[in-house]
């Protein structure tokens, strides 16, 4: 599937976009590992999340749903699940196979891990290093990428683990394993990370500790069934963040938006840029902070996009460098190496279409340098990752002629419904 987009256009009124990824995930993680039934509410009926609903059916959980974001979770217990009677498949999503590999490590089954043709490159060792530090045995392919092969019966010991990244997947994945392991398990990260596991573990009552820096959990709980409600994904808004801003004329609500401070790296870039961006009746839901924010179309100027920001909108990069390009002046970033080894290398695949569009762009290893400028009428590749094609259409609301989107299909990992949304707000979309 491809989009042309036609050129031009305003975002105006109001929508919801779907329902966070990396809530959505664990609720279906930590709900499966519960005592007793976990009633989700918003939860995001793309392929990621669905991979993750799958892999735990394939474990022996009963789930019911996804209808209408309802999600009916049937837990076993931390100690319930099933040996799976054949691999399970991630698709396209990191955070199930990372996140999982934490969950199976301590299991007394053995499993095998493996995804698409994008997540099969990506790297895994992150995880798998500090699992063994616990007493894990996860063999893997070439330089630690999928498929893994994780053997069961293994005793894990909790660990202090230095997070070597700043990574929220492979914090989360040391605190999973640790459920299973005897004794404390702790991590210290470089920088602040989205923290949706630690809260969403206290929604389950287990404790989670957090002192001078240093997150920790005891082995061998237990999680109790929780009623959880997910709000709309930052990540997802953002495309409309930066399409309201960088259209003229636009006035767009977005409602139910989750404003986790982990999260809301894109709205404190995008202020520096001069957006025009109001936080409407801010609150708190299931232990999450949401809120509803109204963009109107501002003038944006580059900037040098300050690195502690990196991890705290490190999805929302592909949209802001849109924003980077209608900007007057240059945007610089650094500190973003992480972007080379998401769904695809998100600074080459972005360098390459705005090139294409006759934006002037530097990548640089960990970041690139954008020229604002005028965008023409372009074909442009996705590299089958869902937030580069998602990029290129807000980008059509500035440019100057059609730009042809190739292999859209990915959009449904984190965005089902993304052109209906859209075009029902002002963007001229057609799916072909
Ligand atoms: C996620 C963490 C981030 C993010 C990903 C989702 C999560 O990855 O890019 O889309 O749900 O924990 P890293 O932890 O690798 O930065």
């Amino acid at each position: 599937m491809k989009f042309l987009a036609q050129p031009g256009g305003t975002l105006t009124g109001e929508i919801r976009v779907p329902g966070d990824k990396s809530m959505s995930h664990r609720s279906v993680m930590l709900g499966s590992l519960a005592e007793g039934v976990t009633r989700v509410h918003g939860f995001l009926e793309g392929e990621d999340a669905l991979a993750t609903v799958a892999a735990f059916r394939t474990m022996g959980v009963q789930i019911e749903g996804p209808t209408n974001g309802e999600l009916t979770i049937y837990g076993v217990g931390l100690r319930g699940l099933q040996a799976p009677d054949r691999p399970l498949d991630m698709g396209n999503s990191g955070t199930s196979m990372r996140l999982l590999t934490g969950l199976l490590a301590g299991q007394p089954f053995d499993s095998t891990l493996i995804g698409d043709a994008s997540l099969m490159k990506r790297p895994m060792g992150r995880v798998i290093t500090p699992l063994e530090k616990m007493g894990a045995s996860i063999s893997s392919g070439e330089e630690g990428r999928p498929p893994l092969h994780i053997k069961g019966g293994r005793t894990l010991t909790g660990i202090h683990y230095d997070l070597p990244i700043a990574s929220a997947q492979v914090k989360s994945c040391v605190l999973l394993a640790g459920l299973m392991a005897s004794g404390k398990t702790s991590v210290t990260e470089p920088g602040p990370t989205r923290d949706h596991t630690e809260r969403m573990l206290r929604g389950f009552g287990y404790t989670v500790e957090q002192t001078a820096g240093v997150i920790s959990v005891e082995g061998g709980g237990c999680l109790q069934e929780a009623d959880i409600d997910i709000p709309a994904d930052i990540s997802s808004a953002a495309f409309f963040l930066v399409g309201a801003s960088i259209a003229p004329g636009s006035n767009l609500l977005l409602k139910h938006v989750g404003m986790n401070p982990t999260r809301t790296g894109v709205l404190n870039i995008l202020e520096l840029m001069g957006a025009d961006i109001e936080v409407i009746d801010p609150r708190e839901v299931g232990g999450e902070p949401v809120a509803d924010l109204r963009v109107r179309h501002a003038p944006l100027k580059g900037i040098n996009i300050p690195e502690e920001f990196v991890p705290l909108a490190i999805d929302e990069f592909p949209a802001l460098f849109i924003a980077a390009a209608c900007a007057e002046g240059t945007t610089v970033l650094s500190g973003a190496e992480e972007l080379r080894v998401k769904e695809s290398d998100r600074i080459a695949s972005m360098a390459k279409g705005l090139s294409d569009l006759g934006i002037v762009n530097h990548p640089t290893p960990d970041g690139i340098v954008i020229e604002g400028g005028s965008m023409g009428s372009a074909t442009v590749e996705t590299f089958d990752d869902h937030r580069i094609a998602m990029s290129f259409a807000i980008a059509s609301l500035r440019s100057t002629g059609p730009i042809s989107i190739l292999d859209c299909d990915h959009v449904a990992t984190s965005f089902p419904g993304f052109a209906e949304l859209a075009n029902g707000v002002g963007l001229k979309l057609d799916c072909q």
